[in-house]
């Protein structure tokens, strides 16, 4: 004897239609042609970046800061230390960022017309400052790594609000995408 009320009998539509697991798990942000990142990966990028631009410019406030005859317990200069090991765990840690944003965020919006010069002026800086950062470890010679350090951190201060600015830019270009050109349309048709 059954209790309860029986289960709807199944109206029989045919076979289900199937989806693959690709189709399944597709988001709005992970569609094929989609620029914008999950909320979860931006918060990610924009962390990992402001962490890498803070404790860089942290370095640049702590190194000419100091009066020249301070106490070396007292000197501000004790916590460059510091700021260079979070600078360095955020370098690598970008490199993560920027090589995702660069398998899709990158190339989607280069075809899609979008915000290509703050992004090529960002991913121009952001390169710069991956090879004048190795040369800070490597670059032998007093003058040139004076002058690397140099070409560095006003790199780092340029790009911070070159970053900002993208963000504004490319904010913009969704409310107003670019007209198509004529070549676009009849494609599209
Ligand atoms: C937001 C932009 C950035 C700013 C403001 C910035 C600033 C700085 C500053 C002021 C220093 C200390 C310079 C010195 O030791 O003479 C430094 C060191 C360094 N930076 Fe950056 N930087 C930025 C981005 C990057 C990026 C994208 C990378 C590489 C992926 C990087 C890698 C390094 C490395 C390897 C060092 C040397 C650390 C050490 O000596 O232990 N930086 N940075
Ligand atoms: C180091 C390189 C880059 C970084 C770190 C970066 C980072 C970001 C971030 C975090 C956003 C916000 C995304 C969101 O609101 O979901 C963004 C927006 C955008 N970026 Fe980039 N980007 C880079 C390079 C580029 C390049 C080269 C282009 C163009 C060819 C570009 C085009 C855009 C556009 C169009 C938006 C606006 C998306 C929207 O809000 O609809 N980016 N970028």
């Amino acid at each position: 004897m059954r209790i309860g009320r029986s289960a709807p009998a199944r109206v029989d539509r045919g076979p289900r239609p199937t989806r693959s697991a690709d189709e399944r798990h597709r988001h709005r942000w992970a569609e094929p042609g989609g620029i914008r990142l999950s909320p979860r990966h931006r918060r990610v990028c924009e962390a990992t970046l402001v962490l890498l631009a803070a404790s860089g410019l942290a370095w640049l406030f702590l190194h000419f800061a100091d009066a020249a005859d301070c106490e070396p317990e007292a000197c501000l200069a004790r916590w460059i230390p510091a700021t260079l090991r979070v600078h360095g765990a955020m370098a690598m840690a970008s490199l993560i960022v920027i090589g995702g944003l660069i398998q899709g965020h990158v190339p989607r919006a280069w075809r899609a017309g979008r915000n290509r010069l703050a992004g090529a002026l960002l991913l121009g800086g952001a390169s710069l400052l991956v090879v004048s950062g190795w040369g800070l470890y490597y670059v032998g010679g007093d003058w040139l790594r004076a002058a690397t350090s140099v070409l560095h951190w006003v790199l780092g201060a340029a790009v911070v609000p070159i970053f900002f600015l993208h963000l504004a830019r490319g904010r913009r270009t969704r409310r107003n995408p670019p007209a198509l050109t004529t070549e676009e349309i009849h494609e599209k048709q």
